[in-house]
């Protein structure tokens, strides 16, 4: 299996639910700041970095069009095999998937006009070092779009309960599993700023959760392997305690309950 050392979530069939859920959830409002954004993205080259298992990738390509390309770069084949085949089912030829660290991106050989990361500078040990590489890989007057977290404490759900801020308390611990700068969203509009960019749009988003599914897939994240593991090797939960909070929110999903996804920042900034 080839997934980050930083990474504590899952790849591949294991992970493939919650990361729908997670497009289901937050590719509206990625395509809505595009548009607002007025970025026509017709006959470009486009980078999607950190690209999972290709959602978004495959609304870029629809928007680069057969004359246009979309390059998906991820560190995971798993990710990558499942990409492909989201690909194939919507007969997407645009695409090129790359298997490659963020870290590495300058081996390939490309100027790109757009280049899109979602979520990944959060699991990366150096982030500024890798927004520098994909920098490097923007043409002049081209367009970087970075969605990442600000925040977890400012999720909600209401009515309150105990079941809710049970899962929370697991949740937050996430950032503290590995040694990466997981907020990475409070510092993005300084990085901008630091590589030179000009024109930069931004905003805070926070959707609500509404669909039943989506809601649930996104909170069985707290008994994913991966994160048991972590948080029991840690020493902050034993397994029955993580299972029987997970299950709890679980339940409580099911119920008329107004839920939120974490909070995190769009933007987009133009290369001078
Ligand atoms: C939370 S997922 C987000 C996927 C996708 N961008 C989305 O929003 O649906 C983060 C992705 O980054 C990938 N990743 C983690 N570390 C990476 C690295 N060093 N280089 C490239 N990709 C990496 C993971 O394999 C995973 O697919």
């Amino acid at each position: 299996m080839t997934r980050a050392k930083t990474y504590t979530l899952p790849v591949g069939t294991e992970d493939e639910k919650r990361l729908q859920a997670l497009n289901h959830i937050c590719n509206p409002y990625t395509l809505d700041f595009l548009d607002r954004s007025v970025l026509d993205l017709s006959h470009k080259v486009v980078l999607d970095v950190g690209c999972g298992i290709g959602m978004m990738t495959a609304e870029l390509a629809k928007r680069a069009g057969p004359r246009g390309k979309v390059i998906a770069v991820d560190i995971s084949e798993e990710q990558l095999a499942i990409a492909r085949n989201y690909a194939d089912k919507q007969q997407l030829n645009n695409i090129e998937f790359i298997c490659l660290d963020v870290n590495s991106l300058a081996q390939i050989d490309v100027r790109a006009a757009f280049v899109y990361s979602r979520f990944l500078l959060e699991h990366i040990k150096e982030p500024y070092h890798a927004l520098q590489e994909m920098n490097k890989l923007l043409k002049q007057g081209g367009h970087l779009f970075c969605e990442n977290a600000i925040s977890y404490e400012a999720m909600f759900c209401m009515p309150e309960s105990i079941a809710y801020s049970d899962w929370q308390k697991v949740i937050m611990l996430q950032p503290k599993l590995h040694d990466t700068e997981f907020f990475i969203g409070k510092n993005l509009y300084n990085h901008y700023l630091a590589m030179g960019f000009n024109a930069i749009g931004y905003q805070l988003q926070q959707p609500f959760i509404s669909n039943v599914e989506d809601r649930i897939q996104f909170h069985l994240v707290t008994q994913s392997k991966t994160m048991q593991e972590l948080l029991i090797e840690k020493g902050y939960y034993t397994r029955e305690k993580l299972l029987d909070i997970t299950a709890k929110a679980v339940e409580l999903m099911k119920e008329d309950v107004l839920v939120t996804f974490p909070q995190y920042i769009q933007i987009i900034g133009e290369k001078a």
